[in-house]
């Protein structure tokens, strides 16, 4: 299931923005969340890595942050693309275009996100 993690534009910071703390996303899950008006998933592998891409499958308009994550991958919910998230690529149809991949960045207890565009 999905965490709501919060957002404070106010305190973004070298055009980072805090979006959550790091305890608000269990490893191997995905959450949604609101960057500045942009709607993300934000990803925390299995081993503890930050991933972030928009929340948006590129096949249809349903939410990303709704998938598997599997190793460094997302898998869309309803028809089964899987996303890299280093790259935003799709492995396979039916999506063919990739999503948006933004930069993540820990800082002590929070997790920070800067959007790629
Ligand atoms: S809606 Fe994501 S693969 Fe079809």
């Amino acid at each position: 299931m999905s965490a709501q993690p919060d957002t404070t534009s106010a305190d973004a910071q070298d055009g980072f923005t805090p979006v959550c703390a790091v305890g608000d996303v269990a490893p191997g899950t995905a959450a949604r969340a609101d960057v500045d008006g942009r709607i993300v998933a934000l990803v925390r592998d299995a081993d503890g890595g930050w991933h972030c891409v928009d929340d948006r499958c590129t096949h249809a308009d349903v939410s990303l942050a709704e998938g598997e994550v599997d190793g460094c991958t997302l898998e869309c919910w309803l028809h089964g693309s899987r996303f890299d998230l280093r790259t935003g690529e799709p492995s396979g149809p039916p999506a063919t275009r990739p999503v948006a991949v933004h930069e993540v960045r820990v800082d002590g207890d929070d997790v920070l996100v800067r959007l790629s565009r």
